[in-house]
């Protein structure tokens, strides 16, 4: 299975947007983490952004929602383009539906849990998604400690897809450095967003490199 680096700019320049997505050419895909201030306590951008950065990525986006009342809003983001468009279990009213209505426009499905949320009741929907986030820190800001207690999440969604047949990623976002990623890829996970690792510090390109490298031997 593939190993996939999604860079998150929210650790990246905001005034800087286009130079920083320029130094991530060799991700799989862009990681753009819209907040709304109520479903997170922090507030980043909206559609009219996430197009522009749409038109100057050489990437295709990875649209990350933590926003109240998805199934108003995400279809919008599936409609400028986003390859994925991935909303929140806790904030959507019907799921399954709107993961139709993504899918129907183009874009890839996806669902995010926080890290309390069980993924018990999801993975007899699989087919309907194809890709599920498990958050490994509590969503709203950049910077935090993986939280490890989440990964039997990953042994749980990993065997249903295999045992379903199916091909969902199973992405994991937060948290996500050299260490963090084995440990993450080791229970399961395939798709990495990683955002102080990539742009704190050093040469974004090689960032990515060093993260696929500790990833790859973790993952079948
Ligand atoms: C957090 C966001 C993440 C964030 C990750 O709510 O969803 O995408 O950018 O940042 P790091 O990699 O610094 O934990
Ligand atoms: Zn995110």
């Amino acid at each position: 299975m593939a190993v996939r680096i999604n860079p998150s700019i929210l650790a990246a320049d905001f005034v800087n947007l286009e130079r920083d997505i320029a130094r991530i050419a060799s991700a799989d895909l862009v990681h753009v983490d819209v907040m709304d201030n109520h479903f997170v306590p922090n507030l980043t951008f909206g559609p009219q952004m996430v197009s522009r950065i749409q038109d100057v990525s050489p990437v295709p986006l990875d649209v990350h929602l933590m926003i109240d009342d998805p199934d108003r809003w995400a279809p919008g983001y599936a409609e400028l383009g986003a390859y994925s468009v991935t909303f929140h279990a806790e904030a959507a009213t019907d799921a399954v539906l709107l993961a139709r209505r993504l899918r129907n426009i183009g874009a890839r499905a996806g669902l995010a849990v926080k890290p309390g949320t069980p993924i018990e009741p999801y993975l007899e929907l699989l087919g309907e998604f194809d890709q599920i986030l498990v958050m490994t820190v509590e969503p709203g800001f950049g910077g935090q400690t993986f939280i490890e207690e989440v990964m039997p999440k990953l042994d749980a969604l990993s065997r249903a897809v295999r045992d379903q047949g199916l091909d969902v990623w199973l992405q994991v976002d937060g948290g996500i450095d050299v260490h963090s990623i084995a440990i993450a890829a080791a229970a399961g996970a395939d798709t990495f967003v990683a955002g102080s690792s990539v742009f704190n510090a050093g040469d974004a390109a090689e960032n990515i490199s060093a993260l696929r490298a500790a990833a790859a031997p973790h993952v079948h």
